[in-house]
């Protein structure tokens, strides 16, 4: 996608010995590019969203485990450096899923060889995610099409968080078909939650939505309900860090509250996300999905531009206690459906194995099971 009519990625190669990213935290209001030469910093780089969103969170940590192989290409040390990065974000399945496939390939590989190996998983990684996302943009375009024929009119699409290209490599999850749409010419305008505490939505979503020249409006977080009851929502879509393999799903705090009021106003919800997203290993997915908590601060505190400098000011008393649940669940029973880059299924086990057969344990025992690192 692009910035300034640039063509952009979230995550590249810039040399042999570096990666760079744009480092969110600066967005909308600068647009800042940051080196990665080890894999502490795009450890560091993954816990202090500097990069952020599930898919982009698991390139980084793929490019992370190249930076490894630079440093040392000794067993050893990269199991290591896989703790480092696995203990970064704990919601989001696409870390694990990185890493995994990294580390499956490097226990395999020699010494020598290791480095070459690492950044080919890398660029694997990175691809497969845009790839995917561009399937899911072409499914999703469906839906919004079969919408727009119905009503004829402007197709209001509510989404929360950032689940754009900025959350992935390039297009998004829950932004694909909303970018397919408008280049489509449907008329579209999207609801974007500001989604406190850090905004991603007030920041990233709408920049991205600004740079592709698609109609939005950021609302406030509680804005969404009130909204539906007055039939200005048509559809939802947001994204995933996580989804079971009977269709619950976690995704950015507020995603539930947002689900809820969808289903009491009849209105499509609908999570759009990579078959990276899915945990296989997990049926429940409100006992099983970890819920990051992140520093308190990050809800006492919000950052903005003021005389052109970024920002933070203390929002309530200082001495007032603050929690930062990072993600909530969603239960399958208020997901409409799940946009893949296999297709549109039903958010049940029975509808996630109609498109991913290879996943049904009855056919393949080993599905299922949680292989540690
Ligand atoms: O805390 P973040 O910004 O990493 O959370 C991001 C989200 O919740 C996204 O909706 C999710 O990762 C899907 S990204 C395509």
């Amino acid at each position: 996608m692009n910035i300034n009519g640039v063509p952009y990625r979230t995550i590249w190669l810039k040399d042999n010995y570096t990666v760079q990213i744009i480092d969110q935290r600066s967005l909308p209001h600068k647009l800042v590019i940051e080196d990665l030469k080890t894999v502490e910093q795009a450890a560091a780089a993954i816990q202090e969203m500097h990069v952020r969103g599930a898919p982009l969170i698991g390139a980084t940590a793929a490019y992370g485990m190249y930076l490894a192989t630079l440093q040392h290409s000794e067993l050893d040390f990269l199991k290591k450096a896989a703790h480092l990065l696995l203990q970064t974000r704990p919601t989001a399945v696409n870390l694990a899923y990185a890493i995994k496939k990294s580390m499956q390939v490097l226990e395999k590989t020699p010494n020598e060889n290791r480095k070459t190996a690492a950044l080919q998983i890398a660029e694997e990684v990175t691809e497969e995610s845009v790839i995917q996302c561009k399937h899911i943009g072409e499914h999703g375009l469906d839906l919004i099409k079969a919408i727009f024929k119905q009503k004829n009119d402007t197709v209001h699409i509510l989404t929360h968080c950032n689940a754009g290209w900025l959350a992935c490599v390039d297009f998004g999850t829950a932004t694909a078909p909303i970018y397919a749409a408008y280049d489509a010419g449907i008329p579209v305008h999207i609801w974007v939650d500001e989604t406190r505490p850090r905004n991603q939505g007030a920041r990233i979503t709408a920049y991205e939505l600004l740079q592709h020249g698609v109609p939005h409006t950021v609302i406030t977080d509680n804005a969404g309900g009130h909204l539906m009851q007055h039939g200005m929502v048509d559809m939802v879509i947001v994204g995933s860090d996580r989804t079971s393999r009977t269709g619950d799903v976690a995704n950015k705090i507020g995603t539930y509250l947002k689900a809820l009021a969808a289903f009491d106003n009849h209105i499509p919800f609908y999570v759009a996300l990579p078959s990276s997203t899915f945990d296989w290993t997990i049926r429940e997915g409100i006992k099983e999905i970890p819920i990051e908590e992140r520093d308190a601060n990050e809800v006492k505190m919000i950052q903005g531009l003021h005389n052109n400098t970024i920002t933070s000011v203390l929002l309530t008393p200082r001495h007032s206690p603050a929690a930062n649940y990072a993600f909530d669940v969603t239960p399958s029973r208020l997901v409409t459906g799940l946009i893949t880059e296999r297709g549109v299924c039903d958010a049940s086990e029975k509808g996630i194995l109609e498109l991913f057969p290879e996943r049904d344990t009855s056919l393949n025992p080993s599905e299922g099971k949680n292989i540690p690192l």
